[in-house]
């Protein structure tokens, strides 16, 4: 039910943070990783670390997820060089923290293309290698700000909000290729993304600390678990669902 071997996954993002904690996941659990990100040093050195962790192997290919070329580049090479294509992981993300009425318009355009575009454009590449493949599994990662507002960061919770809402227009259109598609909502975990608002947001560390009942911060290894689920064929009558892992975060009164 949990065993990858045999399957090729893609994660951008793939070389720190979330990402890195997903494709850990992926390739102790058999799969082939490709990890996809812009920074080639980063990225040969998480492939160079998920190579030890499973028989499967990984494989580094540069991308920017913005760019409708580069992703069909990253696409049709990791399909050519890993001989198939079964699972998806839409993690890149960045973050513009300043209140609607400061955000430019480029700066909308940069998170909105950076974080939900690009599950578009990545879906929309992979989608007939995965139907190729009698099926696949296509994750996406949202936010809190999926669920809740944040006067701090417009452009990203609108794009959060609509990583859920894409998640399950090609959870619905894509049901009856064997293609499961789900969200995961991570709460306030400790990454580069975090770092930078923990030093924006006074405050921020010891709040996140008391209203999450786990009574801590996430860490990127908190991730292995729900990724190995929601590719494997556990999961396989699992479709379109948003599942927070955030410590019990987002069930706090
Ligand atoms: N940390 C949290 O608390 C938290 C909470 C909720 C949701 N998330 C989400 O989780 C995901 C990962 O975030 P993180 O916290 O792990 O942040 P991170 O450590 O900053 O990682 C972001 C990743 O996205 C990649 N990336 C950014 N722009 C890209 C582009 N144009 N093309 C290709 N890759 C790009 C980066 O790779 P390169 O540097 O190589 O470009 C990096 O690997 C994001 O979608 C974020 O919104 C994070």
């Amino acid at each position: 039910m949990f065993d990858l071997t045999g399957k090729v996954a893609i994660v951008t993002g793939g070389n720190g943070g979330i990402g890195l904690g997903l494709a850990r996941g992926l390739a102790a659990a058999g799969a082939r990783v490709v990890v996809a990100g812009r920074n080639r040093e980063k990225s040969a050195a998480a492939a160079a670390e998920l190579q030890k962790l499973g028989p499967g192997g990984a494989l580094a290919i540069e991308v920017d997820v913005t760019e409708q070329r580069s992703v069909e580049v990253l696409v049709r090479s990791a399909v050519e060089r890993c001989g198939g294509l079964h699972i998806l992981v839409n993690n890149a993300g960045i973050n513009i923290r300043k209140p609607p009425h400061e955000v430019t318009l480029e700066e909308w355009r940069r998170v909105i293309d950076t974080n939900l575009t690009s599950a578009y454009l990545c879906s929309h590449a992979a989608y007939p290698h995965l139907k190729g493949a009698g099926g696949g599994k296509v994750i996406n990662i949202g936010s809190m700000l999926s669920i809740f507002g944040a006067g701090f960061a417009p452009a990203y919770a609108a794009s959060k909000g609509g990583i859920v809402q894409f998640t399950r227009a090609c959870a619905s259109a894509w049901a009856k290729d064997n293609i499961q598609v789900n969200a995961i909502l991570p709460g306030w975990i400790d990454t580069e993304l975090t770092r930078t608002a923990r030093e924006q947001i006074p405050g921020l560390h010891d709040s996140v600390l008391k209203r999450t009942p786990a009574g801590r911060w996430g860490a990127m290894d908190d991730f292995g678990g729900i990724a190995v689920f929601l590719a494997a064929s556990a999961s396989d009558f699992v479709t379109g669902t948003a599942i927070p892992v955030d410590g019990g975060y987002s069930i706090q009164a």
